[in-house]
């Protein structure tokens, strides 16, 4: 199972020897080679991040790592020791942890039993156990200050930001010697990533080596040590990251230097008349108390705000998903009532939504792109109440074209591809659907750079073709790259709106902090 590789060495093998190296590792899936030759080592102690686009083999590498997979050729050597991991319980006995990006945690079963797993006790004997084992997955999670989690709580009434967390949790609940997390930060944000930069910061201070996987570099530089970049499966470089700029690693990742980032604004402003979209001191329970902006066509109205200042509740009431308690819509400036969002896609309405869950909100993961993408408007393609699949196929494959998505996803299930992909997936559903209106919200979350790219394209090609799009980003520079307007939300109020040069970080940070000026909500006529 384990065999020294460094016969005769002077130093004891931990001493010298990284804590984790994979050298020469080739997968291939059928024709797809996900890993090609890919190389790189960790450094005990050290937090180490693994960066590259969607598909460039980072999950593949995690997978092999906790030995969920097996190489085709290429060697893993865990503290200079060759390490054969057959099974997952090869690398958990070598100390291997892993917070899987597709969590693992089972939906049906209590967060106690699913920390407890793959051991969870059964019987009288076991009762007894379990209870002991409830015990302990209390204190750890009070250890980790996760004390709110009710451990007899089922995983599918949990919130996905704390399941990710418990994801975590679970891997540390093993005291690894070696933790991997594969993109943890995909469904946190504000205080959960603080949480998970403390919680990293002290297995770091305990010597536990940590390989950390993320889109963000903002995180990689908080985080890390080093980082690795790999693409097309093969290992691109390793770096200190005190050593590299963004767009070093920008080039590193995508094998070329963007231009520029953010598509150009059109040079001429949005013609007057009705806006498309009129909000007008909207309110709604919970977080929402007076929103109202104006949307005309061809623009981009980006909304800021920090975490839970109302932008959901608002982005939802947009579509019909959270009931009005006050204020008004009007869609071409008619006064409209959204009771559903069978109403918000009604082809004279045209509003369609790209929602924070996109996995367990956007798609069907089981089905096909086919599927996914013409279900708005599947009817369209029926002849005699028979669905003509070829006049589907081609509809369905225009768009995907146009959002640059492998036309396999016709013919494959929406879980089977890369977050990226899926978000495209959503955005060509309501290309595809004729919207008007697109409500964006945090579209581009745990989407790798190039594919960052392509989204921010069809958003402008979507404006530019005369659509309206609302746009909710937890990325400031991406509202500042990417907005005609910026309408900044404090606690459920639209408190600033901001245009042409005054749209800068700095000014929607202190908007954000509730330390604009009461201005009145803006209308933006
Ligand atoms: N089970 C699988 N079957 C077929 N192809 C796969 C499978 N898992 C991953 N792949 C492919 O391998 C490549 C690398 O995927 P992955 O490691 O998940 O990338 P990343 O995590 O960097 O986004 C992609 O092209 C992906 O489609
Ligand atoms: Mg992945």
């Amino acid at each position: 199972m384990i065999a020294p590789v460094r016969e005769g060495h002077a130093l004891p093998p931990s001493a010298a020897a990284p804590a984790l190296a994979v050298r020469d590792v080739t997968k291939t899936y059928g024709a797809t080679v996900a890993l090609n030759a890919a190389s790189f080592s960790v450094l005990p102690g050290e937090v180490h991040a693994l960066l590259g686009e969607n598909g460039a083999g980072k999950s593949t590498l995690v997978k092999l790592l906790s030995g969920l997979i097996q190489p085709g050729r290429g060697r893993i050597e865990l503290f200079g020791l060759a390490a054969r991991l057959s099974r997952p319980a090869d690398a958990q006995r070598l100390g291997v942890a892993t917070a899987f990006q597709e969590l693992t945690l089972v939906p049906d079963l209590t967060v106690a039993d699913n920390m407890l797993l793959p051991r969870a006790p059964a019987g009288l004997l076991g009762q007894l156990r379990r209870r002991e084992g409830e015990r302990l997955v209390v204190a750890h999670f009070a250890d980790l200050g996760l004390d709110s989690i009710d451990p007899r709580a089922e995983i599918a009434d949990l919130d996905l930001a704390l399941r990710q967390k418990i994801e975590i949790a679970r891997a540390l609940f093993r005291r690894p010697r070696i933790l991997l997390l594969d993109e943890p930060t995909s469904t946190l944000s504000g205080h959960d990533i603080d949480w998970l930069g403390a919680q990293i910061a002290r297995q770091r201070a305990a010597g536990v080596t940590i390989v950390f996987i993320s889109h963000r570099l903002r995180e990689v530089r908080r985080f890390c040590d080093r980082l690795t970049v790999l693409r097309n499966g093969s290992s691109i470089g390793t770096e200190a990251v005190g050593d590299v700029r963004d767009d070093d690693v920008i080039r590193m990742i995508i094998g070329r230097s963007l231009a520029s980032a953010f598509p150009p604004r059109p040079a001429v402003r949005p013609a007057g008349g009705a806006p498309l979209l009129r909000a007008t001191g909207l309110a709604a329970s919970g977080k929402l108390r007076d929103g109202s902006f104006a949307l005309h066509r061809g623009e981009i109205l980006g909304i800021a705000g920090l975490q839970d200042m109302g932008q959901q509740e608002l982005f939802l009431a947009c579509f019909g998903m959270v009931p009005l308690t006050a204020g008004s819509l009007e869609v071409d400036g008619q006064r409209t009532v959204l009771a559903s969002p069978r109403d918000a896609v009604r082809d004279a309405i045209g509003i369609s939504l790209v929602p924070e869950e996109r996995k367990t909100e956007g798609l069907f993961l089981h089905m096909t792109g086919r599927f996914n993408v013409s279900l708005p408007v599947v009817h369209r393609f029926a002849r005699h109440g028979i669905i003509d699949t070829s006049a589907e196929d081609r509809a369905v494959a225009a768009v995907l074209e146009r959002t640059e998505v492998d036309l396999r996803a016709l013919h494959t299930p929406a879980d089977a591809f890369s977050g990226g992909n899926q978000q495209k997936l959503v955005i060509a559903k309501w290309l595809l659907a004729g919207s008007r209106i697109l409500l964006l919200f945090d579209p581009t979350r745990g989407v790798d750079v190039g594919t960052k790219h392509q989204i921010y394209l069809l958003m402008r090609a979507f404006a530019d073709a005369g659509g309206a799009i609302l746009f909710h980003s937890t990325e400031i520079p991406e509202l500042v790259g990417m907005s005609d307007r910026v309408a900044v939300m404090y606690q459920g109020q639209i408190v600033q709106e901001l245009t042409g040069d005054a749209i800068e970080e700095e000014a929607i940070m202190r908007a954000a902090l509730g330390e604009a000026a009461a201005v009145p909500a803006g209308t933006g006529a």
